[in-house]
């Protein structure tokens, strides 16, 4: 278990994991993203928390899977690439916070910012320069919470998943010297 603060903790994602986090993502992403898909994201979700692309994921180096823990209790994940250089940044060590998802109910609690500053810092302490992430355009709240932690825009490009939604098919990335 990693301590993140008094109430927040890690607990990394091991391979016996795989329907404990498939069903927690169920719960998670719908109430987010139903919008953004015409089959209110279950491909999306199928597709990334299968046990084979768990274990996949599991599997990459300088990587980190966790669930998030609140009061002891699981609500959410997070997973960080610790070397995932961007073409667009001109940086020779960069991470990538590659998911942030909190349950609804725990949203608004400063998990979120908590855990940013957490993967910042640690981040940092790998020698990496920045930290950058990718957010969709029309996910408000999302942007909203980056740009509060000072992150800025510097590349943006559309998705080309057959069951999203136009309007929604825009994803911009952004980063944040450390
Ligand atoms: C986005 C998310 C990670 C933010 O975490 P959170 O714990 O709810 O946010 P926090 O309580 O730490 O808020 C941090 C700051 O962002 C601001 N913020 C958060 N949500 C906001 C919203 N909907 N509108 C405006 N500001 C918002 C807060 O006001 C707070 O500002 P403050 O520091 O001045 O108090 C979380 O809400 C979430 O998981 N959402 C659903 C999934 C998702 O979209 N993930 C991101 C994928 S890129």
């Amino acid at each position: 278990m990693i301590p993140v603060s008094k109430d927040i903790q890690l607990k990394a994602v091991t391979i016996q994991d795989c329907t404990q986090l498939y069903k927690l993502m169920q719960m998670i992403y719908p109430p987010a993203y139903h919008h953004f898909w015409t089959d209110k994201g279950a491909w999306y979700v199928d597709g990334l928390y299968n046990k084979e692309n768990i274990h996949n994921e599991l599997k990459e180096t300088s990587t980190g899977y966790y669930f998030v823990l609140f009061k002891k209790e699981v609500v959410g994940i997070l997973r960080v690439l610790w070397d995932a250089i961007n073409e667009h940044l001109a940086y020779k060590k960069s991470a990538k916070l590659h998911r942030i998802y909190l349950h609804q109910k725990a949203q608004g609690n400063s998990i979120g910012k908590n855990l940013l500053t957490w993967v910042e810092h640690t981040a940092r302490e790998k020698g990496c320069e920045t930290l950058w992430l990718e957010a969709m355009d029309t996910q408000e709240q999302a942007f909203e919470f980056y740009k509060k932690a000072g992150y800025v825009p510097f590349n943006r490009f559309d998705l080309d998943f057959p069951l999203l939604i136009d309007k929604h098919r825009g994803l911009t990335q952004v980063y944040k010297e450390l």
